[in-house]
C-alpha cells in the first residue's frame, strides 16, 4: 500500500479518535455540569429571595429597642457579607419592615424592595460588589408583625416565633435555613422586664433595660428568637435552668427538674452537646405552639406545666433538636420530615433512656394512631402531602407541619433502626451528626449517605423500601408495629364500660397515667351520652384535671356528646390558650357537631389573645376573611 496514503490514513484515524474523545469528555464535562446545576436547582429554597451563590451573611450585629406602647421594634442590623466577585447586589427577605437607611462599609446606598409576593414578603436589594464587607440596615417592625405577640396588661409580655418564615418579619434577613451565621446583639427593653434570646442569656434582670446576647455557633435564620418579659431564672443543673414569670416559676422549677438528665441521656446517645447551656422559658399561654427548639433556650407552652412532670416528653423533643435540625438542619421546608422526624425518634430514645420502655411504647402508640387518623384524612384531600418529601413552592411552608414529618418521618426512622439492628443505627446516627454538624442536608442528599453508610445491602434496601416512605402517598405496609400492653388494657376496659360490662367505678382510672386516660378519652365514642359524661366526671373529677392533654380530650369529647357542663370550661381553655395543636380539633369539633354559632362566639372573644401562626389557621377553619 502507497506509505503516504497510510500516513495520512493513520494520521485521519488518530485525528478522528482525538476528536472522538474530545466529544466524549465534553459530554462527561457537560454531564458533570448539569448535574451540578441540577444540585444547585435541588437546593434551592422556593420561600427565600436570597441569593447565597451571589452573596451571603455571616454574621449579624443586631442593635435594638423594644417599645410596648406602639408595638414596634426599631433596629439597626449589621452583616458582615461575603460577596462572589461578580455580584452586584445581596438580596435579603423582608415582610412589613420600614426600611429607612442603608449603608454599605458606612456609605448611604440606594436600595430597592422589590414587589411583594404572598407569604414570601419583598426582596430587599442592596447593592455590593466583591470588594463589599459590611452592610448596615436601620429599620422599624410593624405592630401587625407576624412573628411578634406582644401580650397585654399588669405583666406585658413580647415573644417571637420565627419558624417556619417569619424572622423576615422583625429582622431583614437571608430567611433560608440553608443559611447561617453567627450574631450578637444589643436590646433595649422597659426597665422590669427581662430580655432573653436565643444565645447566651443574662439570669438576673438588669436595672437599666439593656441587654446584650452572643451566638457563636452559626445558625439559620428561623432559630433566632427574643423574649421580654418580667421573668425570673431557676437553675435546675449545672447546664440547665427554667425562666418564668413569678407565679409559675416555682412550679416550673420542679415541672422540668429532670432536664439534666434528659441532656445526659442525649449525649450518650448521639455525641456532645453543641450548645453548652440548655434553658427553657415558659412562656404565656398564648404561644401557638408546645415548644420551639430556639437554641440554648427552648420557648414552651405552659399547658405542659402539669404538676407532675407527665408531659416532659415535649422537653425532651425540644432538645433533641439541638442535633436534629439546630445542628443538622433541613435544606429547605420540603426537606422537613429531616428535621422532624428525626427529632421525633431521637426523643423517643431519650424518653426510653430515662423513663424506660414501657412509656416511650405508650407514647408512640398514641403517635401512631394519630398518624393513621391524619393520613387517612390528608389522603383524601390531598394525597402527595403524605410524602415524606414534600412540594411546598407557592404555599405557605406551614402546611408542612402535619403529622407526616413527624411521626411518618419517626416510623420511617424506626423501621431503619429496626432493620440494621440498634447497635448500628446509633452508630450510623452519632457519625452522621457528627460528620454534618453546622451544616444542611437535603433529601436526596440524605439518601446517598443512607445508601453509602448504612443500608448498603440489597436485602437492606430491599426491606426498607426507600421509595415508598419518601415519594409515595399513604403509610407503607412495612411500617413498624407498636404494641403496648397498658395502651391494650385501656382499649379492653374501655370496650367494656361501652357495653355496659363494668361500671364506671370499676374503671382504673386513678391508676393510669396520662397516656392511658387520654387513650381512653379520645377514643370514646361520639355518641356517648351527655349522661355518661356525667358519670365519668362525678366518678374521677376529670375536668378539673391539671394534665392539659387530658382536659383537651374531654373537652374535645364533650363537644361531641353536646355536654355542655363543659361549655363554661371551654370557654375559658380557649379563651386563655392559644396552641394550634389544641384549637383546631376543637373549633372543628365544634363545626362538625352544628356548633358554629358557639365557636365563632368563642372566637370573636378569644381571635385577640392568638399569635398570627393560630389565627391563620383559625381564620381559615371558621371561614372568617
Ligand atoms: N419546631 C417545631 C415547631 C414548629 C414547626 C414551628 C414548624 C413552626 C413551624 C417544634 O419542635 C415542635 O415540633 N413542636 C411541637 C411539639 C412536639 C412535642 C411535637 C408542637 O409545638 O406541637
Ligand atoms: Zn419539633
Amino acid at each position: 500500500m502507497n506509505p503516504d496514503f497510510m500516513r495520512y490514513f493513520y494520521t485521519l484515524l488518530a485525528f478522528a479518535l482525538i476528536l472522538a474523545s474530545i466529544g466524549c469528555n465534553q459530554a462527561i464535562e457537560n454531564s458533570r455540569k448539569s448535574q451540578a446545576i441540577l444540585e444547585m436547582k435541588r437546593a434551592t429554597d422556593f420561600h427565600s429571595y436570597s441569593q447565597p451563590e451571589e452573596a451571603v451573611v455571616t454574621h449579624l450585629n443586631w442593635n435594638a429597642s423594644v417599645n410596648f406602647e406602639d408595638r414596634i421594634i426599631r433596629a439597626t442590623a449589621t452583616y458582615d457579607i461575603d460577596v462572589s466577585a461578580t455580584a452586584e447586589r445581596i438580596l435579603l427577605d423582608c415582610v412589613d419592615l420600614t426600611i429607612e437607611a442603608v449603608t454599605v462599609d458606612g456609605e448611604s446606598v440606594d436600595w430597592s424592595l422589590g414587589p411583594e409576593q404572598p407569604f414570601i414578603g419583598q426582596p430587599l436589594s442592596v447593592p455590593v460588589n466583591g470588594a463589599s464587607k459590611r452592610i448596615s440596615i436601620q429599620y422599624a417592625s410593624s405592630p401587625s408583625a407576624g412573628a411578634l405577640l406582644w401580650v397585654e396588661g399588669a405583666q406585658p409580655f413580647l415573644f417571637t416565633q420565627s419558624q417556619a418564615i417569619l424572622a423576615r418579619t422583625w429582622i431583614p434577613c437571608q430567611d433560608s435555613p440553608g443559611i447561617r451565621f453567627t450574631y450578637e446583639a444589643h436590646v433595649d427593653v422597659p426597665v422590669g422586664t427581662m430580655a432573653l434570646m436565643s444565645a447566651t442569656n443574662p439570669t438576673v434582670q438588669s436595672a437599666d433595660g439593656h441587654y446584650d446576647f452572643r451566638m457563636d455557633q452559626p445558625i439559620p435564620s428561623y432559630l433566632l428568637a427574643l423574649a421580654v418579659g418580667n421573668v425570673e431564672f431557676r437553675s435546675v443543673g449545672p447546664h440547665t435552668g427554667v425562666y418564668a414569670v413569678p407565679e409559675l416559676i416555682d412550679a416550673a422549677e420542679y415541672e422540668f427538674g429532670e432536664m439534666e438528665a434528659l441532656l445526659v441521656a442525649a449525649e450518650n446517645l448521639y455525641g456532645k452537646y453543641a450548645w453548652e447551656r440548655y434553658d427553657l422559658l415558659v412562656l404565656p399561654a398564648a404561644f401557638p405552639f408546645g415548644g420551639m427548639e430556639n437554641p440554648r433556650l427552648t420557648f414552651a407552652t405552659p399547658t405542659i406545666i402539669a404538676g407532675d412532670r407527665s408531659l416532659v416528653s415535649l422537653v425532651a423533643h425540644e432538645l433533641a433538636h439541638s442535633w436534629s435540625g439546630n445542628l443538622v438542619t433541613n435544606s429547605t421546608w420540603d426537606d422537613f420530615w429531616l428535621n422532624e422526624g428525626f427529632t421525633v425518634y431521637f426523643e423517643q430514645r431519650i424518653m426510653e433512656a430515662v423513663f424506660g420502655r414501657e412509656i416511650s411504647e405508650m407514647l408512640a402508640t398514641l403517635s401512631y394512631q394519630g398518624l393513621v387518623d391524619e393520613v387517612d384524612e390528608i389522603m383524601d384531600t390531598n394525597p402527595d402531602d403524605t410524602h415524606l418529601k414534600l412540594h411546598l413552592q407557592n404555599r405557605n411552608p406551614d402546611d408542612g407541619m402535619t403529622a407526616i414529618a413527624y411521626d411518618k418521618g419517626y416510623f420511617f426512622i424506626r423501621l431503619i433502626e429496626e432493620t440494621v439492628g440498634r447497635e448500628g443505627f446509633d452508630a450510623f446516627l452519632k457519625a452522621y451528626f457528627t460528620e454534618h454538624a453546622f451544616t444542611v442536608m437535603d433529601t436526596d442528599r440524605f439518601i446517598t449517605y443512607l445508601k453509602e453508610n448504612l443500608l448498603n445491602t440489597e436485602d437492606r434496601l430491599m426491606a426498607v423500601n426507600l421509595d415508598a416512605w419518601i415519594f409515595g402517598a399513604g403509610l407503607p405496609e412495612n411500617c413498624p408495629e407498636v404494641r403496648s400492653e397498658r395502651i391494650e388494657q385501656v382499649d379492653a376496659n374501655l370496650t367494656a364500660w361501652e357495653a355496659n360490662q363494668i361500671g364506671t367505678e370499676e374503671l382504673p382510672w386513678a391508676d393510669w397515667v396520662y397516656q392511658e386516660r387520654y387513650r381512653f378519652l379520645s377514643n370514646l365514642d361520639d355518641s356517648t351520652s351527655a349522661v355518661r359524661m356525667k358519670e365519668l366526671d362525678l366518678a374521677w373529677s376529670i375536668s378539673s384535671t391539671g394534665n392539659n392533654e387530658v382536659l383537651f380530650a374531654w373537652l374535645e369529647q364533650s363537644i361531641r356528646s353536646t355536654y355542655s357542663p363543659s361549655y363554661d370550661r371551654l370557654e375559658n381553655f380557649l379563651i386563655n390558650v392559644g396552641r394550634r395543636k389544641f384549637l383546631t380539633p376543637l373549633y372543628r369539633a365544634m363545626i362538625e357537631t352544628d356548633q358554629k354559632e358557639m365557636a365563632l362566639a368563642i372566637y370573636k372573644q378569644a381571635r385577640p389573645n392568638y399569635h398570627s401562626v393560630a389565627t391563620g389557621t383559625m381564620d381559615e377553619l371558621l371561614e372568617i376573611e
